[in-house]
């Protein structure tokens, strides 16, 4: 497996995926992204992929019902492209037994948050930025994690903070931590690629 072929899995508009992507074909990460996978027929990520011309596949419960063979099928669609680090980058569902069993180590998640705080079921989107605000929190940031089964409690890779504003409101804090996000996530793969961040079973 060559590290430097991501694998995308994405659920939602595939920002995050798409500053990667630049990055690569910019000459300032030294990584190629070989497929896109996504849960969401509808998906921005899917689309993103189009206009990149990199194959994207719709891989969701409504298509592939039996969970155990949507797992398979994850697999063996990222083995066909000789992925050799998964990335996530908006990725709404559970990583397969299978999947984790073959990418050990190998699948890496971005949170919009401090972890352990601010995690886990239904810490998503906006949620996490509301619960931020609703705790009085003055600093927040980027997380980037391995993946395990659960939500958002494999090993932390790497963190990045960002201040909380007196005035900040949902979208303004969502959007200052997504412009962080895109930066730390390049950056952060960029360590990972060279081994500065060295990554289990490598
Ligand atoms: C990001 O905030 C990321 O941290 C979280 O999901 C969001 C995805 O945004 N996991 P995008 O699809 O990359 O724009």
């Amino acid at each position: 497996m060559k590290i430097q072929n991501l694998g995308f899995m994405a659920s939602g508009r595939g920002s995050n995926m798409q500053a990667i992507i630049d990055a690569c074909n910019e000459g300032r990460l030294n990584a190629h992204p070989v497929v896109v996978i996504s849960n969401n027929g509808n998906s921005g990520a899917l689309d993103r992929a189009e206009s990149e011309g990199i194959p994207g596949h719709y891989l969701g419960s409504k298509n592939f019902p039996d969970a155990d063979k949507l797992d398979q099928i994850i697999v063996d669609t990222l083995r066909k492209y000789d992925v050799g680090l998964v990335v996530l980058a908006g990725y709404m569902k559970k990583i397969g037994a299978k999947t984790l069993a073959t990418y050990q180590g190998r699948i890496i998640n971005i949170h919009p948050a401090l972890l352990p705080k601010f995690g886990g079921e239904g810490m998503y989107g906006k949620h996490v930025h509301e619960a931020v605000l609703a705790a009085g929190e003055t600093e927040t940031g980027v997380t980037i994690h391995l993946v395990d089964a659960q939500y958002d409690t494999g090993s932390i890779l790497a963190q990045c903070k960002v201040s909380v504003e007196k005035r900040d409101t949902i979208e303004s804090l969502a959007e200052r931590v997504l412009f962080v996000e895109h930066r730390f996530y390049i950056e952060t793969l960029g360590k990972i690629l060279s081994g500065e961040i060295v990554l289990p079973h490598q």
